[in-house]
């Protein structure tokens, strides 16, 4: 079964439903966001990450922003309130470009709904297009796998990064919907997850989804990345991407970018799998992906650990997020098909050909 991580319950008085992810694998709790603020905290605290899914869940912060307006609202003031809750939404993470895309998309939404309409409207209008968000990305997430099972050969090792699986999104994942629907087919092979220091991604949730779903994976710690090539028990590499620019260039969790160099010199193909909706073609490479800085307590105390694994007041650098060059990728597969040696042609051709 596929864990649901973001979830509507209700109506437009309705509240946001996260499975929250940094308590898994010891514990499955959901946890409820009632107002935009809940929201802002939980995305910005990892309650709620992946690029898609923090995309669906700020387009339902959007409805959660709106239900703060009262009967006595005009409808001039719910379209100011649209604006600074998206505004305050879009601050919560920098580097996945499915949040912003989300936003725009509930704010032109609600913002193109005819001025003579009530406030329980636009309301309405905010809370269908973050479903349409939702539904889209389900069937995004299924026609990923679809295209991208073919690169599974049976018997294959695969190493993937981070967590791009059904806890990152709103159906079943990206890169790990290849692998499930690999493994639906009846194809055999092995999944290495890389741990993701410092936030464990890959030891906590990724294996956790692998294991539900029955397909066999090994954790290894990221620092053991080459030398698992080396014995050449790694056949590709897969990860997700939180936003791609214009010419291939590719941002992901810390460590992609190390991985993909480890594949070129091992001869190893490197996939990305991600959904239209994380491509930028405002951004013309790599260079201009805003990279998130996070707090250095994250790697001193990894998950919050009473231990201190390095001195107090230590320096410390913690980008979240790094960017592996186009020219290292040896394809992209989205719910469009792949885009084989990925470049800014290539990209736009393929981003066109599906519009
Ligand atoms: O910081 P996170 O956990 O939000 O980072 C997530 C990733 O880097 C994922 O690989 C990416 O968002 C793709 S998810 C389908």
């Amino acid at each position: 079964m596929i864990v649901q991580a973001v979830t509507w319950i209700g109506g437009v008085d309705g509240y946001l439903e996260l499975v929250d992810q940094r308590r898994l694998p010891g514990e499955f709790v959901k946890l409820e966001c009632r107002d935009a603020e809940q929201l802002h905290h939980a995305i910005r605290a990892l309650a709620v990450r992946g690029a898609p899914a923090i995309g669906v869940a700020a387009a339902y912060g959007v409805v959660l922003g709106l239900q703060r307006l009262g009967e006595d609202d005009t409808v001039a003031e719910a379209r100011n309130e649209l604006t600074d809750t998206c505004e305050y939404l879009a601050g919560s993470r920098p580097t996945a470009v499915n949040l912003f895309w989300a936003l725009d998309r509930v704010k032109c939404k609600v913002e193109t709904t005819s001025d003579r309409v009530t406030l329980g409207e636009l309301r309405e209008a905010a809370l269908s297009e973050a479903n349409a968000i939702f539904a889209e990305d389900v069937d995004m997430c299924r026609r990923i796998g679809e295209n991208g099972q073919r690169f599974i050969e049976d018997g294959v090792g695969v190493l993937t990064h981070c967590n791009a699986g059904a806890l990152a999104a709103a159906g079943q994942g990206t890169a790990l919907s290849v692998l499930f629907e690999a493994h639906r087919q009846g194809k055999k092979f092995h999944v290495y997850a890389d741990e993701t220091r410092p936030l464990l991604q890959g030891a906590r949730l990724t294996a956790w989804e692998l294991q539900q779903a029955g397909i066999g994976v090994t954790v290894i710690c990221d620092n053991m990345a080459g030398w698992l090539m080396k014995q050449g028990k790694v056949g590709m590499v897969i990860t997700g991407a939180d936003r791609i620019a214009a010419n291939g260039d590719a941002a992901n969790k810390i460590g992609t970018y190390s991985l993909s160099v480890l594949a070129k010199k091992h001869g190893i193909p490197f996939y990305i799998a991600a959904p239209s909706s994380t491509f930028d073609l405002s951004i013309a490479d790599g260079s201009e992906i805003p990279i998130e800085l996070r707090a250095g307590e994250e790697v001193v105390r990894p998950c919050g650990a009473e231990l201190a694994i390095a001195p107090d007041g230590v320096d410390v650098w913690n980008p979240a997020f790094d960017v592996t060059d186009a020219r290292d990728i040896t394809a992209i597969i989205t719910e469009r098909g792949v885009i084989e040696g990925p470049n800014a042609e290539r990209v736009a051709e393929h981003l066109q050909a599906g519009a």
